[in-house]
């Protein structure tokens, strides 16, 4: 055999290999879920896993010929982790769609692997602006804190809360709160005291409460990520910050459902703005709680609850349409555009930016059938990301 005839002998071989192991791959449909299970974020994993779960036992696990696989890694709440895991799920698991991240920083780490490997990456949690900017191969289903705060900017001004002091959490999202809120508190004829920022990891909230205190705003706007609201709660309570006529306002990660009901009756008539609360009073989103509930020895889902359970749908859906056809790139094109009902309303994937276009609602913690709750009393329709520069 010739020289040439050899390398024309072994490629043939070669792509009769390769159709040999995709015809073996193809029956199973992977899905890695990397998701912060344990440290400062646990409780975005346990809820982002309980939804995906959910919606597989009420979806089944067989979409378009194909036997859906959910891979759970936890990636500790630590971006180096998340990165690692997610490149040996694409190399050594062979990976359909990388899904979860619980944090932006772990987004951020790991869009570089979804745009070399041509992997879907949706983004359940993490809600900086800039992290669908981060790879083309980015789809989100949680929300923007651009989204959320600039509605809250709007109503404080109108209700009597003028002076405010911002607290949030010193990275990317924290970040976007601050600006998006204080731009249009501003342009509302609000103005800003003070703008404190704490450390994202371990945070202690009391020497920064005290500076609020002594600053006396009408309002504290707060953004700190799921699982820390209810410790701000407790410091502003304790330090009877309320009763010094200080306004807590906020995003609704500071009212989080998932701690919201054990903060006593401190937190009522707390307002925050949202896209998500367990009280949003749809019969979709009843289904989904009662459901979510049942499965869950009665926890109460959030807003990252929600983002799993939709990121959910839009891989199936996507594969569905697109049959497993055309690799990631197909899937990734069948991801843009969707538009379903959502357990928190309407809801688009925008086929431009990839990411969430949603209701974003104001909401106000009342009790309702003896819990606390989020309960929403206006809405601004069909929100787009503000904070997106291209
Ligand atoms: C992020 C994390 C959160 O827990 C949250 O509530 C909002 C944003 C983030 O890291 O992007």
């Amino acid at each position: 055999m010739n020289k040439n005839a050899l390398i024309r002998a072994t490629a043939l071989a070669l792509t009769a290999l390769s159709a040999t192991y995709s015809i073996a791959d193809d029956s199973v449909f992977k899905i890695g879920l990397i998701l912060p299970m344990t440290g400062q974020q646990a409780s975005t994993g346990r809820q982002i896993e309980a939804a995906a779960r959910l919606y597989m036992a009420q979806n089944g696990d067989t979409v378009a010929g194909k036997k859906i696989q959910l891979i759970i890694k936890d990636d500790t709440t630590i971006p180096d982790v998340t990165k690692r895991l997610a490149q040996e799920l694409v190399v050594n698991e062979k990976v359909n769609v990388l899904a979860g991240f619980g944090i932006t920083p772990s987004a951020l780490a790991t869009a570089p692997i979804a745009t070399q490997s041509k992997t879907p990456m949706v983004v359940m949690a993490a809600a900086t602006s800039s992290i669908t900017q981060a790879s083309p191969y980015i789809v989100r289903t949680s929300f923007t804190l651009a989204q959320a705060s600039v509605a809250m900017g709007d109503w404080a001004p109108k209700n009597g809360i003028k002076k405010v002091v911002t607290l949030v959490s010193d990275y990317g999202p924290g970040i976007d709160a601050e600006k998006y809120f204080i731009e249009r508190l501003l342009l509302n004829g609000g103005q800003v005291a003070e703008s404190l920022r704490v450390p994202m990891r371990s945070p202690d909230f009391a020497p920064f409460l005290q500076k609020v205190r002594d600053q006396k705003p009408d309002g504290l706007f707060v953004f700190v990520p799921s699982g820390a609201g209810a410790a701000v709660m407790k410091q502003f309570l304790e330090r009877g910050m309320d009763k010094a006529g200080i306004k807590l306002i906020g995003t609704g990660d500071v009212t989080d459902d998932d701690q919201l009901n054990d903060m006593g009756d401190g937190a009522l008539n707390v307002v925050t703005s949202h896209h998500y609360s367990a009280a949003h009073p749809s019969a979709t989103n009843k289904k989904f709680v009662e459901a979510f509930q049942k499965a869950n020895k009665g926890m109460r889902p959030n807003f990252m609850a929600v983002g799993g359970y939709d990121g959910m749908r839009v891989i199936y859906e996507a594969l569905k349409a697109s049959k497993g056809q055309g690799g990631g790139d197909g899937l990734l094109a069948a991801m843009k555009g969707q538009i379903f009902e959502s357990p928190r309303g309407p809801m688009f994937i925008d086929g431009q930016t990839r990411d969430v276009v949603q209701n974003i609602y104001l909401r106000k913690v009342q009790r309702q059938d003896g819990q606390l709750h989020n309960v929403e009393f206006d809405v601004i329709k069909d929100v787009k990301d503000p904070g997106k520069t291209r």
